[in-house]
């Protein structure tokens, strides 16, 4: 299966989301490819800063242009992800083109959703959720997000990863702990199996 990390805004959450549910993945003894769409390639560096402290993801990260993401062989048995940069860069319609799943990984914000619309007019037609990622369970935008993304039909992942500091500190670290991305990949796996 191949799932791509999408939103047109940056700072929500992708490339974290890409690594921790390739993680949880991982965790659960699926083989995992992690593609790097990002010219950026903060998804190459975090596997970089991880092997210089001896701590080896488990998973291979490989950086690929917009072409070689349109020729990615597909391996049945694993699970391919591909995080991807903000913005309108040939590489994301490269990337909703050949995924089966997309996920729109989003703060509850209103200035986050508010790019959510957009991000969803470019996946258009492709089997696509919201995953709402860096929030405060108990408030008023958390709630009020879930219910406007329910009023406007918008496929949600049930489960939402918290605000965690720990999240934020596991750049360039294999992370030990999931914060919910393990219920998420079990979401993931629950789509593939529909
Ligand atoms: N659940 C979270 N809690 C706290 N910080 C987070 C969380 N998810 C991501 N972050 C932080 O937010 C910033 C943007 O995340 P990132 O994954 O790089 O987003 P994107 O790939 O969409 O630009 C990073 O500093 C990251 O560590
Ligand atoms: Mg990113």
């Amino acid at each position: 299966m191949r799932v791509a990390f999408i939103h047109t805004k940056g700072g929500v959450g992708k490339t974290t989301s890409a690594l921790m549910v390739a993680t949880a993945a991982a965790a659960e003894g699926k083989k995992v490819t992690v593609f790097d769409a990002d010219p950026q390639g903060s998804a190459t560096r975090w596997a970089e800063v991880a092997e210089q402290r001896g701590e080896q993801l488990p998973f291979a990260v490989t950086f690929v242009t917009a072409e070689q993401i349109s020729a990615l062989p597909r391996q049945e048995d694993a699970l391919q992800i591909i995080d991807t940069p903000p913005g309108n860069a040939e590489s994301i319609q490269s990337a909703i083109d050949t995924a089966d799943l997309i996920v729109i990984p989003s703060g509850a914000s209103p200035m986050d959703l508010d790019r959510v619309w957009p991000t969803l007019d470019t996946v258009t037609g492709r089997p696509a959720g919201v995953l709402l990622t860096g929030v405060l369970m108990h408030t008023k935008f958390y709630t009020e997000a879930r219910q406007l993304l329910e009023d406007q039909g918008v496929p949600t992942f049930y489960n939402a990863i918290p605000q965690r500091e720990e999240i934020k500190a596991s750049f360039g670290m294999a992370p030990t702990r999931l914060h919910g991305y393990d219920d998420v990949y079990r979401e993931i796996v629950e789509i593939e199996e529909m």
